[in-house]
This record gives structure tokens, C-alpha cells and sequence, in this order.
């Protein structure tokens, strides 16, 4: 599949991979196995032995290293066989699988898919609002998509469908619709804001508004950065007060591809307000969890059955004035992408 490949790409949630456990996710079409050293850093290796290309999930750990269920080769965490009890126990040349750069940071796991000699930390988005905060105003959680990354991207640049598509919890009854928001790019990103007046507020946030109920502005500021995460800094506010000075919540939506037409939907979101209140927490992700897979999965994966693998712009879509911030970032990746392959 073609994608962006000197980049980082999130293989998993920090909580998904336990002490001695293993697990198994195709990451761009790759199987790819990811475990923990006894030291508790992670590692990440080509799920597939060279041998007779079974899963290395199958098989069991041995210290830090895996060891084929098969035939019994062990792998260190560098994709180096490192033991073969056959014959004279020479270890082929060929007996090694690849192995991914990593780097675990604000509770996510972060692959480098492209070369080793390029590797550039940088790159990583800044998404350490999660690394602070009081336990009980953050939580994440995982969602899979049955649906070409790019086209959940555009679900998220284009925050119009909010007046549509979604219940009394985010619903923001039309107000986005009707705007012209603003877009910026800048480097690797590209950020739209949108900004308006609502009576009576969000769900999301009306009950905890100083006048619950009453009209707020409301704000939401998405900076996507290539080739597929999204920062979305929501909020409200009363009295004619700046941004900071009301509710906010920042949710991070970060896609990684399985394949071609799936997707690995990572999320991530800490808040402002009540940040003590468990329950708060626990009912909040529940909440935007549930918005995200019954309201927005069902059409997002209908797009992607009508669409099949064809390139959207060959289908000449309709363009309407919330399109562009989800345009760039197409265009974005793509520029990207064509001056990797040049
Ligand atoms: S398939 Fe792994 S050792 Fe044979
Ligand atoms: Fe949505």
C-alpha cells in the first residue's frame, strides 16, 4: 500500500501491551509483533518467521527474546535469529525478520516505518497535554475502522458533519455549516478553526457551564499533522470570555493504517474541569467512545464500501465551502508521499 514511509505511526496504546504479553496488529500491511524486554521497554518485530512463516505471536517468550512455535528459532529484539536447535546450529544468514524503531511517549507506542538512517524524533507530534493532568481527567481508548485511513481523516477536518451526524452529546445543531472556517498550514500541518455561538450549549458541556443551559460560545481548533493524526482542542465559555477561560477538552485522534481499506483509530483526551471526578471521566470517554462508532463508523465505512480502493479526486467529488482543511491535508500527504518517491 502506499503511504508516507519516513514517518511515525502509532502501533499501539501504551496499556495494550502487558509485562510478558504479545501482541499481534498489521500495521501498513505488515504483520507486526509487539512485546516488552524485561526492562519494560517495547519492542516491535516482523510477525513472521523466515523459515516457514508462522506468526512469532504463536510462539513463546523467552526473556527478552520470541521463539518460533514451529521449528523452535529465537528471535531477539533486534529480528536477529539468535538460536537454532537444528543440525549443527548454525544460524542462516537469512534467518532474521525486521525489526521497527520505537519510541513510547504521552501514552502511545510510536513505529518509524521508513529508514533506519533517517529517523527523526521531531517528527512526533507534541501530544504531552496527556503526559500531565490528574488521573481522573484523561483516558484513551482503541477503535478499529473498517475504512482507508485518509477517508476517517476526512471526517475529522471536516467537523460540519457534526451538525448531522451526531446525538445530544456533541450535536452543535447546525451552527458549523454555515461557516467558512479558517485554515492554516504550517510545515508538516495543517489547522482549521471554527468558532460560534450556541444556545443551549453542547451536551458535551452544558451541564458544567457556570449557567448550565445557558448560550456559550463554543470553539474547536484541529491541527492535523501528517500523515494522520489530529489534535482537536474543543471548548466553551460564557460571558464573553477568552478560550482559556471555559471548559476545554483535548482529544487527539491518531489513524494508522492497517491496510489499504482499515484502520487503527487511536484515541486520547484530557479535560479541564472536574478533573478529579472519576465517574465524570469513565462516563465522558464512554460517551464520545460511543458518538464515535455509532455515529460516525456506520457512514465512514459505508464511504469506504461505495469507494472501494479508487483515488477520491478520479471520483470528482462535490466540493462544498467546510472542504478545504481536509483537502490540504490531502493534497499535504500526497506532496509529501510524491517527493519521498522521486
Ligand atoms: S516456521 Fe519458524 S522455525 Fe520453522
Ligand atoms: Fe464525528
Amino acid at each position: 500500500m502506499e503511504h508516507l514511509k519516513n514517518a511515525w505511526y502509532v502501533a499501539a496504546l501504551s496499556t495494550e501491551i502487558e509485562d510478558q504479553g504479545m501482541l499481534s496488529r498489521t500495521i501498513l500491511g505488515q504483520s507486526v509483533l509487539l512485546y516488552r524486554k524485561l526492562d519494560g521497554n517495547p519492542v516491535a518485530i516482523r510477525d513472521r518467521c523466515p523459515h516457514r512463516f508462522v506468526p512469532l505471536s504463536m510462539g513463546k517468550r523467552d526473556g527478552d527474546d520470541v521463539v518460533c512455535p514451529y521449528h523452535a528459532l529465537r528471535f531477539a529484539p533486534s529480528g536477529q535469529c539468535v538460536h537454532n536447535p537444528h543440525g549443527d546450529g548454525l544460524i542462516p544468514k537469512a534467518a532474521k525478520v525486521q525489526s521497527y524503531p520505537l519510541v513510547e511517549r504521552d501514552g502511545f507506542i510510536w513505529l518509524w516505518a521508513g529508514d533506519e538512517a533517517l529517523i527523526d524524533p521531531s517528527l512526533i507530534p507534541d501530544y504531552s497535554l496527556l503526559s500531565g493532568g490528574h488521573a481522573n481527567s484523561k483516558g484513551y481508548a482503541y477503535m478499529h475502522m473498517q475504512a482507508n485511513y485518509e477517508i476517517v481523516v476526512d471526517n475529522i477536518m471536516d467537523l460540519s458533519h457534526v451538525d448531522h451526524v451526531h446525538g445530544p452529546l456533541l450535536n452543535t445543531a447546525g451552527h458549523l455549516s454555515a461557516q467558512q472556517p479558517k485554515v492554516v498550514e504550517e510545515g508538516r500541518s495543517i489547522t482549521v478553526r471554527w468558532d460560534w455561538q450556541q444556545d443551549p450549549p453542547m451536551g458535551f458541556f452544558s451541564p458544567f457551564l457556570p449557567q448550565p443551559g445557558a448560550a456559550a460560545r463554543h470553539h474547536v481548533t484541529v491541527c492535523w499533522t501528517a500523515p494522520g493524526t489530529m489534535l482537536l482542542t474543543v471548548g466553551a465559555v460564557q460571558n464573553g470570555g477568552r478560550d482559556d477561560d471555559g471548559l476545554l477538552s483535548w482529544d487527539h485522534h491518531l489513524m494508522t493504517p492497517e491496510t489499504e481499506t482499515s484502520t487503527h483509530y487511536f484515541f486520547g483526551t484530557r479535560r479541564n474541569w472536574l478533573v478529579e471526578d472519576a465517574e465524570l471521566n469513565r462516563m465522558k470517554l464512554e460517551g464520545t467512545v460511543h458518538a464515535f462508532t455509532a455515529e460516525d463508523k456506520p457512514i465512514i465505512e459505508a464511504v469506504q464500501r461505495e469507494m472501494g480502493t479508487t483515488d477520491l479526486w478520479s471520483l470528482k467529488p462535490v466540493l462544498l465551502t467546510s472542504d478545504p482543511a481536509a483537502v490540504r491535508s490531502r493534497r499535504l500527504l500526497a506532496k509529501l508521499i510524491a517527493a519521498e518517491n522521486r
